[in-house]
């Protein structure tokens, strides 16, 4: 599907508006404390079933209101998904050509299947402390709250900024993310970074020295990662479509044009042969200060955004200009069920005509 976006001329614009269109059925509005992203409400419709259909009878809306938006859409009240999960594959649908069907996917270790898809659309992977896939949440962060009281959102305090599967070539576009059975607020958040307001505002010899310069992406849980190489982990062996991947440091949204910062703090970044590539490799060396500055820049609390979940909220995010990670939530006292599906395949000029760099030469096992 071609989707046709405007420019983000208007991003971060403060009032709320109705969608464009004869219909005009959906507003607008700011998320509270952030200077992206919005919150996109159906005050006329009943519920997720008729904001789905609403949003397919015109079917640029939704991608054209995420790029004007900054990459950041919540969709409060959105239940509906919880009992028909088609809802949210029908909505990834509207924002790329491809919705990654996780039997396809394949665990670190030894191409070892999947198994926490969903069962009835394996689009959706679930990500829950539930057994028996007991996803653990992130470490609290020490402290656990800043001097002035607050959730720390900065590295190196706040650690585990990312973007997804930025291990893999080409890297997916959208994530939409749905909370089926969140935490208690004050806890398990997640936070979002404007990756393109912090490259805007980097100085200007910064700009010229990142220019051209590519990050070393990797698997987590390879090894490679600059805590792992600190402990003393021994790197595991990786596969031909496991390799680390390199991306740009900085990327050109193709949609939007806006330029951003792209790369993870460190789980997802390859310090053997990295993080940055050309630059003194390790944990200590040069690309590693780099890399860390820039998470250091990219952090700080005026561009990103702290999401406190409500059963029924679903946040879309680009991957391509925004960083994200989760928090801490006492997983021994709360049940979180959270529903992901990931959209790619839109063009991007970067990475055009490029084969998948995490499939097997002999392709996927069949089912
Ligand atoms: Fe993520």
């Amino acid at each position: 599907m071609e989707i046709e976006h405007p420019t983000r001329e208007t991003r971060g614009a403060s009032t709320a508006r109705t969608g464009e269109g004869a219909s005009r059925f959906y507003a607008l509005d700011p998320l509270p404390g952030a200077g992206f992203g919005a919150a996109m409400r159906f005050p006329a419709l009943s519920g997720a079933r008729e904001a789905v259909a609403a949003l397919e009878a015109e079917p640029a809306a939704l991608g054209t209101a995420i790029c004007d938006r900054g990459g950041l859409l919540l969709l409060p009240g959105m239940h509906g998904i919880s009992e028909e999960p088609e809802l949210l594959l029908r909505l990834s649908r509207l924002l790329g050509p491809e919705v990654e069907d996780y039997r396809n996917s394949y665990s670190f270790e030894d191409r070892k299947r999947l198994f926490n898809y969903h069962d009835t659309v394996p689009e959706i992977i679930q990500i829950t402390n539930l057994p028996p896939i007991r996803t653990q949440p992130s470490p609290l962060p020490d402290p656990p709250l800043t001097e002035d009281g607050r959730l720390p959102v900065q590295f190196p305090h706040r650690k585990g900024w990312h973007t997804d599967q930025s291990f893999r070539r080409p890297p997916p576009d959208y994530s939409l993310f749905y909370a089926r059975q969140p935490v208690p607020q004050g806890e398990g958040q997640t936070l979002f970074a404007d990756a393109t307001a912090a490259y805007e505002a980097l100085p200007e010899e910064t700009k010229a020295r990142i220019e051209g310069l590519e990050g070393v992406h990797v698997l987590p849980g390879s090894g490679r990662a600059d805590y792992e190489i600190w402990r003393g982990d021994t790197p595991r062996p990786l596969a031909a479509h496991q390799q680390p991947q390199r991306q740009p440091l900085v990327r050109t949204h193709p949609v939007t044009g806006g330029r951003s910062l792209y790369f993870c703090d460190s789980g997802q970044m390859d310090f053997l042969v990295g993080p940055v590539a050309g630059m003194e490799t390790g944990p200590d060396g040069e690309g590693a200060k780099l890399l860390r500055m820039l998470a250091t820049h990219a952090t700080q609390r005026r561009f990103t955004y702290t999401h406190e979940w409500t059963e029924g909220d679903l946040i879309i995010y680009d991957n391509r200009n925004l960083l994200h990670s989760g928090t801490w939530y006492d997983a021994e006292r709360h049940t979180r069920i959270m529903w992901r599906t990931t959209v790619r395949g839109n063009p991007d000029p970067a990475y055009a005509g490029e084969a998948y760099s995490w499939v097997p030469e002999e392709g996927f096992e069949s089912s």
